[in-house]
């Protein structure tokens, strides 16, 4: 598995997805998600894309189980909290319901975030 294009090609897919929620704000005038297109654009798409390119052109950062580990955990914490917060921010279910699993999806992007600071810190 290539770190940096799967990182790539994903964001590429959030993009999609946070554009077309922008365009139907946009249109529909109802605001109401604009967290949750804040999101789904930067910790999607530009977040998504900064970790593509530090991994493609920093010597070794995408070597070992570092950059693997950070990779899968970004995804399971990016998409679980992009639905969960879709969930909360539509109505379609109540606060209470969601708001215990934001904590495991912000533990899976906050431990993610940690091994590719040490990996960073130990590469540049
Ligand atoms: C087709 C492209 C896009 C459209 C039509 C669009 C549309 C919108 C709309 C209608 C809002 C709500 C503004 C408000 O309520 O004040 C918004 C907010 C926002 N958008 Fe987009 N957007 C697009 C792309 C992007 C992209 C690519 C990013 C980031 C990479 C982005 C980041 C944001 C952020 C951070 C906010 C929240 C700003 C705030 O808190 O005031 N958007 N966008
Ligand atoms: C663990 C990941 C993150 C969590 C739990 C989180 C949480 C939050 C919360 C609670 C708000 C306030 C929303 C509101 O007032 O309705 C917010 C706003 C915002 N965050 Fe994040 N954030 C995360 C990651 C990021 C990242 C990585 C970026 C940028 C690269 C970012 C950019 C923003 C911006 C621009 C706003 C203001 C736009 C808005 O109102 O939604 N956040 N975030």
């Amino acid at each position: 598995m290539n770190v940096s294009s799967a990182f790539l090609k994903i964001a590429a897919l959030y993009l999609l997805v946070g554009m077309m929620l922008g365009i139907y704000m946009g249109g529909s005038g109802d605001h109401s998600l604009v967290s949750v297109h804040a999101h789904i654009n930067l910790l999607g798409f530009t977040l998504m894309v900064v970790f593509g390119l530090l991994y493609r052109f920093i010597p070794g950062l995408a070597e070992g189980w570092m950059g693997k580990t950070h990779f899968w955990l970004h995804q399971l914490g990016a998409l679980v909290l992009l639905i969960a917060l879709y969930l909360m921010m539509s109505g379609r279910l109540p606060a209470s319901t969601v708001g215990p699993v934001l904590p495991l999806a912000e533990g899976a992007l906050i431990i993610g975030t940690a091994i590719f600071a040490v990996n960073l810190w130990r590469r540049v």
